[in-house]
């Protein structure tokens, strides 16, 4: 029985391969790639291009070079944000920047952070499920907006954005998909949708380990996008400077290879399911679920009622306190679940749950079944009659 929803944070458990290859990293290679000629250091160097070939493969992106590594989502998101707005604002010249009510800290803080540098944004507002109008967003365009930064999946209230239909009104502004809740779960093509920059952690839907993530980039972003970091990348070592070449630019200093070596297992498990299928599955999920809470008194979906433009991330409004059901969700059923503004307070604006604290948030992963979904509306429904009858 899996009692783990909360997989928007990062999802549990992984595949077993992903454990193998990690274990087998350190076991069998150890070496830090293209720093040496030694065959575990050449090991380790194709391990990184066979992670960079996959990614592009999901997500039909043509130049694995453009595959940058990073931290995290967030830290793709920084290097996004930060890298197309300073070589304007060196330059003393004012940089707008579009983002949209249903975006996560991610991106409102480091475009926060930018506010006083001579950058400003607009947030462009969703309708009352999270839906963001792609004609807003073209409304919103003025002859200094630099990047329009989408969430493709809201973690708030599971709704996906018709990220195709925006890619069309964005024209020649580089356009930031945070693919954040739905890669791995969603299917993705950066052609079709034409997206410039697509941020993704590996450690969510890829079932990879924490401490992965990456920036896929359109060939030709690099030569607007300075890098957030520099430092040693065991390439053209005689210069000062950060390397031009990729993906060297973006990735100074060691790789996270365990982290890697985890991230091509998963990826490669991901790629073996299909990611259509994984879909169908969660689909399948999601429709039970909302049919189960239906039936359930003081309980509500936030956002989206039906599969259409959603998938299974799932705010619940309750009659009472969503600190105290999530509390007695894990102390009676021993289910792992969120409360509070899951760092995304616009959202619950929209939603009308900020000042209600927030929400309580279940999410799906892929190794979840119908038993185990049937377990958690039964135990909702405990707590709602507990607390709130
Ligand atoms: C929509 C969204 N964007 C960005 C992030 C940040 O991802 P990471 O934890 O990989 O930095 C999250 C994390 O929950 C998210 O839900």
């Amino acid at each position: 029985m899996q009692r783990y929803f909360d997989n928007a944070a990062t999802s549990f458990p992984k595949p077993n391969e992903v454990l193998d290859a990690m274990q087998s990293y350190h076991l069998h290679c150890g070496a830090s790639p293209g720093r040496g000629a030694y065959s575990q250091a050449i090991d380790a160097t194709d391990m990184l291009d066979s992670c960079r070939e996959l990614l592009c493969e999901l997500v039909n992106a043509t130049s694995t070079k453009h595959c940058i590594f990073t931290l995290n989502c967030t830290d793709a998101l920084n290097l996004a944000i930060a890298g197309i707005s300073s070589p304007h604002t060196a330059k003393g010249e004012p940089v707008h920047i579009i983002t949209t009510a249903m975006d996560h800290n991610s991106v409102l803080r480091p475009l926060h952070y930018f506010l006083s540098n001579n950058v400003t944004h607009t947030i462009v507002q969703a309708d009352s499920s999270g839906i963001i109008c792609p004609s807003d967003i073209q409304k919103a365009i003025t002859k200094h907006t630099r990047l329009i930064a989408v969430a493709h999946g809201s973690n708030v209230t599971g709704t996906v954005q018709d990220v195709e239909s925006i890619g069309l009104v964005c024209g020649d502004i580089p356009f930031l998909v945070d693919a954040a809740q739905t890669m791995g779960h969603t299917p993705i093509d950066v052609q079709t949708m034409r997206i410039d920059l697509l941020a993704f952690p590996g450690h969510k839907g890829l079932l990879g380990p924490l401490g992965t993530g990456g920036l896929i980039m359109k060939p030709g972003m690099e030569k607007i996008i300075a890098p957030l970091r520099t430092g040693g990348t065991g390439s053209e070592s005689e210069h000062p400077v950060q390397p031009e070449t990729l993906p060297d630019k973006y990735e100074p200093g060691s790789h996270n290879m365990v982290g890697i070596a985890g991230l091509v297992a998963s990826v490669r498990w991901i790629l073996e399911m299909g990611v259509d299928n994984l879909h169908k599955k969660e689909n399948q999920l999601t429709a039970q679920f909302i049919r189960e809470i239906r039936n359930i008194e003081g309980v509500r979906i936030a956002g989206p009622q039906t599969i259409d433009n959603r998938r299974g991330v799932f705010s619940l409004v309750l009659d009472g306190c969503p600190h105290l059901a999530a509390k007695e969700l894990e102390s009676t059923f021993a289910i792992c679940s969120r409360s509070g503004l899951h760092c995304a307070p616009f959202a619950h604006q929209t939603i009308g749950t900020h000042k209600l604290g927030g929400t309580l948030r279940v999410s799906f992963g892929p190794f979840h079944t119908a038993k185990d979904i049937s377990y958690l509306t039964q135990a909702i429904a405990h707590c709602a009659q507990l607390c709130y009858a």
